[in-house]
């Protein structure tokens, strides 16, 4: 990450330090503050930042804004930790492993609301602010919900794969970019354009995220590595597989697929084998650069000087080259 963009992940650290969340009782709001603590990226109020500074300079002024989209996305990582039977969560045992599943389906709940207190602050186009962060949070949910239905179907067109990713990752890169130009009274077809820009990196961003799923080192990406293969996520690199397979290689893939009673590391060796014989990762690799290509196209097109969007370009290229 670039020292500019650090500055801004640090402004937004030193301001999720002071929240304090609620009391009591403290089993509600300690996995809040533990999971905020845990660290993770804060790629999403740095776009919100990003994007309100392409139209003006006073950034300082919308960080609680900034910081509701973090604390809904930690809300949807704690949810999403019990629905994919997660263990490892940015290098820490998951909230549900830590306390139990009722704990992180009601702490995850009261952080929704916490995400509300803080983005309606908001004074500049708050009915329209709330008309988007509603219309982006029931994408989330729906494109949650077709991540698991996926898991039991045989395979998924691309097309299907690329609308569930759409919905539970790329809409809130899109939305805090477009809350940012919000924020800062860009017009309409700006805010809009650049809701693209985030769309289309939001897409790649999920396919490296599933690529990293299957080849990171696990020290430093902080999640159980293979945890898609284990629970037979149709990530773009199975449904790749599956489409290119031969023969045996399909044969082999959908008994594990099949397998109820497996050892997790073994069949991650194997599917992750296949993978390699099929070219999966350069496959993936390539359908990922795909979709930056769209965003820095789709960027272009915003009439605000080429100057100012370097720190969103910068933004881009952190995200294709990340390896946590
Ligand atoms: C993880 O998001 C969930 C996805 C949508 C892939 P991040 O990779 O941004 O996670 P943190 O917040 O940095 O931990
Ligand atoms: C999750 O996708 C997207 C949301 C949390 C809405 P993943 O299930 O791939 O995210 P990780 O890999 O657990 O972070
Ligand atoms: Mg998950
Ligand atoms: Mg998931
Ligand atoms: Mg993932």
């Amino acid at each position: 990450m670039t020292n500019n963009l650090q500055e801004l992940v640090n402004q937004i650290n030193k301001r999720l330090e002071e929240l304090q969340y609620g009391t009591e009782p403290k089993e509600l709001y300690d996995p809040i503050r533990y999971i905020m603590s845990l660290g993770g990226k804060r790629l999403r109020p740095v776009l919100v930042l990003l994007a309100y500074r392409l139209f003006k300079e006073d950034h300082d002024q919308i960080i609680d804004q900034a910081i509701a989209v973090e604390v809904f996305h930690n809300f949807t990582l704690m949810h999403d930790d019990i629905m994919d039977e997660a263990p490892l969560r940015r290098g820490k045992e998951t909230v549900h492993e830590k306390w139990n599943e009722s704990t992180a389906i009601l702490s995850g709940d009261v952080m929704m609301v916490k995400a509300y207190d803080l983005i309606i602050q908001a004074d500049a186009n708050l009915k329209q602010i709330m008309k988007d962060f509603n219309e982006c949070a029931a994408g989330v949910c729906e494109g949650q919900q077709m991540d698991m239905n996926f898991e039991d179907l045989p395979t998924v067109s691309e097309e299907q794969y690329i609308n569930m990713i759409r919905l539970k990752t790329a809409v809130l890169l899109g939305f805090s970019l477009k809350l940012g130009a919000m924020l800062a009274n860009a017009t309409e077809a700006e805010a809009n354009a650049l809701y693209k820009f985030g769309v289309d990196i939001g897409i790649g961003f999920q396919l490296k995220d599933d690529l990293l799923d299957v080849y990171a080192d696990q020290a430093r990406f902080g999640k159980q590595v293979g945890g898609d293969i284990i629970s037979n996520k149709k990530t773009f690199l199975l449904l790749k597989a599956l489409e290119l397979a031969n023969e045996e290689q399909s044969t082999n893939l959908n008994n594990w697929i099949d397998q109820s009673a497996f050892d997790p590391k073994e069949k991650v060796e194997a599917v992750r084998g296949i993978y390699d014989e099929i070219g999966i990762y350069d496959l993936t690799l390539g359908k990922m650069n795909e979709y930056f290509q769209k965003g820095f196209e789709a960027l272009k097109k915003i009439e605000v000087a080429e100057e100012n969007k370097k720190p969103l370009i910068e933004f881009a290229e952190y995200l294709i080259n990340r390896d946590k």
